[in-house]
């Protein structure tokens, strides 16, 4: 077979072979009245493992290019070489080509395998179904059924919802809005798409921490934003990096998470958060943060965001209930001037015609019941003390091996792992032995950190599943 694979190349070796194939059907290398070569024969040939194979062969199956039948093997598929040899489009080229980027390989393998098989789930950024508010929740269904509008909502959000969220920022999160003012959003990330999609253009740059999870958004990226890094320490970012970022690269825009941060846990210190507020007001700069986690303080602390110390509107605040209600309701927003608000609302409205009723009638309705601080302290309990495991798991099976600060809310724990290890190998064999993880190469740049997620199982998961992590370590690291 007539394919050099590409070692240097950074497209999957996998994607490569599909490519050639999906070339090959197109100028008749691969007829239709022959089949093509086994999984096995073409892994001989090509030097390459046939789980390789087994992944090209799946691409182009789901493409709809090749039939794979027990018994007679693989041929090129009937629809696209019928009586008239008709040809199909070459999806792949179409895949490659769209200016939106896909995740990367990484993150694209850890969802596939997380909905594939029953892995003990250290990866997933959410909680487990039991700590979701479900009898609350029935309850709420049952009562509302139908009532109120199906019809294309307000394309900023229901008014009753966005009057609700008003007030919950005002008694949870001492912040001062009005509905006008509130987009609600599907999630945090839809509101991270729209501030990349509306307020930046191409070209432009912004500031983000190292690690964070806007590290992994390939959001910038698609839309030709050029990031800077500002790394932080257990207090946060240090403020005077902004002002070196400010001076070097002009940057328009901080991305910052400085509550119970992904990946790492940190909780910025008041000075800290007050000195960036006063750089973003010297420089006119604006910051968005980004604060899922805030209400998740173990010590019940009513932690100050950004938001609520900002007095001259420099602060855009994006929040949502996946990491305290259920991530499944989609239920995001984002505050900002109205005229911004205007802006983004308008964008949505053009994405989706406005998020889903049927969601913002239940969130609402929660949200405004006493359920909600009751949910909220059970939360909080449980949530602290899955960390707890997490920690004690920790360091009974990786002692020396790992590094870590203990995380004081949000539901993550970053750790640094001090043995060399291959970042790949240890996903693998961690992902052998039945449990995932985060690798930190898709968070940030330093190497040897994985992220641990302890929202998602309970404390003897918890403890098998670092188990089984330290079993994996064992075996890869040098
Ligand atoms: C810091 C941060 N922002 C935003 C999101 C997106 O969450 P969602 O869209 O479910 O609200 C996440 C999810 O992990 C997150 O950790």
């Amino acid at each position: 077979m007539d394919w050099k694979l590409d070692r240097e190349s950074k497209k999957p070796i996998y994607k490569q072979l599909a490519i050639y194939i999906e070339n090959g059907i197109a100028d008749g290398t691969f007829p239709p009245d022959k089949p093509l070569p086994s999984e096995r024969g073409l892994a001989k040939e090509l030097g390459i493992n046939r789980s390789t194979v087994v992944a090209a062969y799946d691409e182009l199956e789901s493409n709809g290019l090749i039939d794979r039948n027990r018994g007679s093997g693989t041929t090129v598929s009937k629809d696209i070489w019928g009586i008239a040899k008709k040809r199909i489009p070459s999806w792949n080229r179409y895949i490659e080509a769209g200016s939106f980027l896909p995740n990367l390989p990484v993150t694209q393998r850890i969802h596939k395998e997380m909905a594939e098989h029953n892995l003990i789930n250290l990866a997933s950024g959410e909680l487990s179904q039991d700590l979701f508010p479900l009898n609350s929740l029935r309850e709420i269904t049952s009562n509302r059924s139908l009532r109120g509008n199906l019809g294309y909502d307000h394309p900023q959000g229901n008014l009753i919802l966005r009057k609700t969220l008003t007030d919950h920022v005002k008694q949870f999160r001492g912040i001062d809005t009005d509905p006008s003012a509130l987009l609600i959003t599907s999630g945090a990330q839809q509101a991270l798409y729209l501030v990349v999609q509306c307020l930046l253009k191409p070209g432009d740059a912004v500031a983000i921490e190292n690690p964070s999870y806007h590290f992994n958004l390939p959001i910038f990226k698609s839309t030709g934003i050029k990031t800077y890094y500002l790394k932080g320490d257990k207090d946060g970012i240090n403020p005077d990096d902004i002002t070196d970022l400010y001076r070097k690269h002009r940057i328009k825009m901080i991305f910052l998470n400085p509550i119970f941060q992904n990946p790492t846990g940190t909780l910025m210190s008041l000075e800290r958060r007050k000195k960036i507020l006063e750089l973003s007001s010297e420089y006119g700069i604006p910051v968005v943060e980004d604060d899922p986690y805030s209400l998740s303080s173990f010590s019940n602390e009513k932690i100050q965001s950004l938001k609520s110390l900002d007095h001259h509107g420099n602060v855009l605040y994006i929040s949502s209930l996946t990491k305290i209600v259920a991530s499944g309701l989609r239920i995001g927003w984002i505050i900002g001037p109205k005229a911004v608000i205007e802006r983004l609302s308008d964008a949505k409205q053009q994405v989706d015609f406005g998020h889903a009723s049927y969601s913002q009638w239940i969130a609402n309705d929660f949200l405004d019941s006493k359920d909600f601080t009751s949910h909220m302290s059970k939360l909080v309990k449980q949530l602290e003390s899955r960390r707890d495991q997490m920690v004690a798991s920790i360091c009974s099976f990786l002692k020396e091996q790992a590094e870590f600060n203990i995380p004081q809310g949000g539901i993550h724990l970053w750790c640094r792992i001090k043995n060399e290890f291959n970042e790949i190998q240890l996903l693998e064999e961690s992902i052998k032995r039945g449990v995932i993880y985060v690798p930190g190469s898709t968070m940030g740049t330093e190497k040897g950190y994985v992220r641990f997620t302890f929202a998602r199982e309970n404390e003897e998961t918890i403890h098998e599943g670092i188990k089984r992590f330290a079993d994996a370590l064992s075996v890869v690291s040098t």
